[in-house]
């Protein structure tokens, strides 16, 4: 299955270290959320599933940076992830957030689907 691009949202709706745009996906069976942060200038996208336990991770919808505006922060039991990777890079999580591929053209933000990833249907 080809990779198809899906319009998530305006460019500036991504500040640097801000709040987070979510969308759904259909991943292996499930029916997620993901969320799009802004990093360092880049744009990097993840399931909204802590690798410690199966469960969403910011408590305050969008929030998930934590307050050194430097590393993604679970907010259930503190795991905390590298915001262009997904690498853990503490606490009791593992191993790294799954990634959703993102790419930025033209003012707008685009999703990208994968053989696993794709978008949930209505
Ligand atoms: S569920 Fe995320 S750190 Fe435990």
């Amino acid at each position: 299955m080809s990779s198809e691009r899906i319009p998530l949202c305006a460019s500036a709706d991504l500040l640097d270290g801000g709040r987070a745009v979510a969308f759904d996906v259909h991943y292996r069976g499930q029916s997620l959320r993901a969320f799009a942060i802004r990093y360092q200038g880049g744009v990097h996208a993840y399931l909204n599933q802590c690798t410690h336990v199966a469960m969403e991770m910011d408590f305050k919808e969008g929030h998930f940076f934590d307050d050194s505006g430097c590393r993604l922060i679970c907010s259930t039991h503190g795991a905390l992830f590298a915001p262009d990777t997904g690498a853990c890079l503490g606490g009791p999580a593992r191993r790294p957030l799954v990634k959703v591929d993102l790419s930025e053209e033209g003012g707008m933000v685009y999703w990208h689907t994968a053989p696993d990833l794709q978008t949930v249907a209505f």
